[in-house]
């Protein structure tokens, strides 16, 4: 039990009973973003502080408590997990997910406390690295852990958004898109997550969620590939790769939470559940304030992305294009998103056109104790791990 008091502000651990309205209130106050006239609320009605962390046996939520008053006026949550590298080793990761402090508290060391505090948890519980992500212009988040808490830049990414109404939907004829089951998506990740710098050892446990609503492959229909009818254990699953293919899985916000666009004087975006998402999308989301996105909305996240082979913009499109559609017939999704590291092979294929729009985002590391393994240390440490698997819990 996390249980700091310093001068006037107790950090301690969330109690659901107690705290539950009252991080909700306050994540409804924090403020994020720019002016630009739009409102971007979140439906209250599906407030869950836990929403982010949920998924993973190792977790805590910190609130930072002013002690006169018993008003709640910060908040942070952090997991820990295992991943593993392109060097081949296992590492225990902790994440700092969902920091927020009070508008009328900041720059008062709050921050720091919670994120000393957190990071006090994941020592006690033997995390070798922790991280977080941050969108690139948030100027107070990367001082608080770059110049306070000595994080280094572990990778640079790009968060793709685009709203559902992608033009032309028809998938080219030329092209198979194909439903695998959990097993063969099980099979077929296990091969190909190496190739990334970092990636989740429990992907078993992310497809059998119930928010993933499923792994396709595309790929070229005159090569030939998959048989599906066979199972993962028989040889056949997988013939010989065809010269180009796309994996991908898609994971369902909407049953976790909605949005809520309204039209206003200043943007203010209002909180309940804390999502990296959501703070990151909207300022730079190209789309008109209709009367439909004026009621609760979600989106889908496609995660698990890998591609091979030359010929992948055509395939990448038909990601897209299955997607969008697939969002179309799901209550109240409106946007497709993705995230993608600066160096996956599949960044510069994700279509571009008019109404899609690019974030840039931040990965920031540091090294705890423990583990030391030269070539993890050589990509974590300095800024080498360009191609991530971006989980989608945690988005
Ligand atoms: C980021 C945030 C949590 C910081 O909380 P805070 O209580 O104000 O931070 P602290 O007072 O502990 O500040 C610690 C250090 O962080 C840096 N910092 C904090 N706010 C800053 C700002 N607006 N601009 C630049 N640096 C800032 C400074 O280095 C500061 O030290 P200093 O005051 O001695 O210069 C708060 O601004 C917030 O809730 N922002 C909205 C949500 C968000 O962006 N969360 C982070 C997502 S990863």
């Amino acid at each position: 039990m996390v249980n700091i008091r310093e001068s006037n502000v107790l950090v301690r651990e969330f109690d659901e009973d107690r705290d539950v309205n009252l991080v909700g209130m306050l994540e409804r106050n924090c403020e994020i973003g720019t002016k630009k006239g739009v409102s971007i609320f979140t439906n209250s009605t599906m407030g869950d502080p836990l929403s982010r962390i949920r998924f993973y046996p190792l977790r805590i939520i910190l609130v930072a408590e002013l002690l006169e008053s018993g008003e709640i006026v910060g908040v942070v949550r952090g997991c820990i997990k295992s991943v593993g590298t392109s060097a081949g080793s296992f590492l225990k990761m902790g994440c700092i997910l969902g920091l927020r402090v009070s508008p009328n508290h900041r720059r008062k060391g709050v921050g720091l406390k919670l994120v000393r505090s957190i990071e006090e948890w994941m020592m006690r519980n033997g995390v070798d690295y922790t991280f977080l992500a941050t969108e690139k212009s948030n100027d107070a988040s990367k001082g608080l852990f770059t110049k306070k808490c000595n994080y280094i830049t572990l990778s640079s990414l790009a968060i793709f958004i685009h709203p559902t109404s992608f033009p032309g939907k028809n998938i080219s004829k030329d092209i198979k898109i194909e439903k695998l089951s959990i097993d063969q998506a099980i099979s077929l990740y296990k091969r190909t997550l190496r190739a990334k710098d970092l990636y989740p050892m429990d992907m078993d446990v992310i497809l059998k969620e119930k928010l993933s609503l499923g792994t396709w492959v595309s790929y070229y229909k005159d090569e030939g590939w998959l048989n599906l009818q066979s199972k993962v254990e028989e040889e056949n699953f997988i013939r010989e790769n065809p010269r180009s293919w796309v994996i991908f899985s898609i994971w369902n916000t909407c049953e976790a939470y909605k949005l809520q666009i309204k039209k206003s004087q200043t943007l203010r975006f209002l909180h309940n559940t804390l999502n990296q998402a959501r703070d990151k999308i909207f300022p730079c989301l190209r789309m008109p304030v209709s009367d439909s996105l004026s009621r609760p909305f979600g989106f889908l996240f496609i995660y698990g992305l890998h591609g091979e082979g030359e010929n992948l913009g055509l395939l990448m499109e038909s990601v897209w294009r299955f997607t969008s559609r697939l969002d179309e017939t799901m209550k109240d999704c409106k946007v497709v998103v993705t995230e993608l590291g600066f160096s996956d092979p599949l960044a510069k294929h994700v279509p571009q056109d008019s109404s899609m729009s690019c974030i840039d985002d931040l990965w920031y590391v540091k090294k705890f104790t423990g583990h030391s393994d030269e070539k993890d240390d050589e990509m974590l440490m300095k800024a080498q791990a360009g191609n991530v698997f971006v989980d989608p819990r945690e988005f």
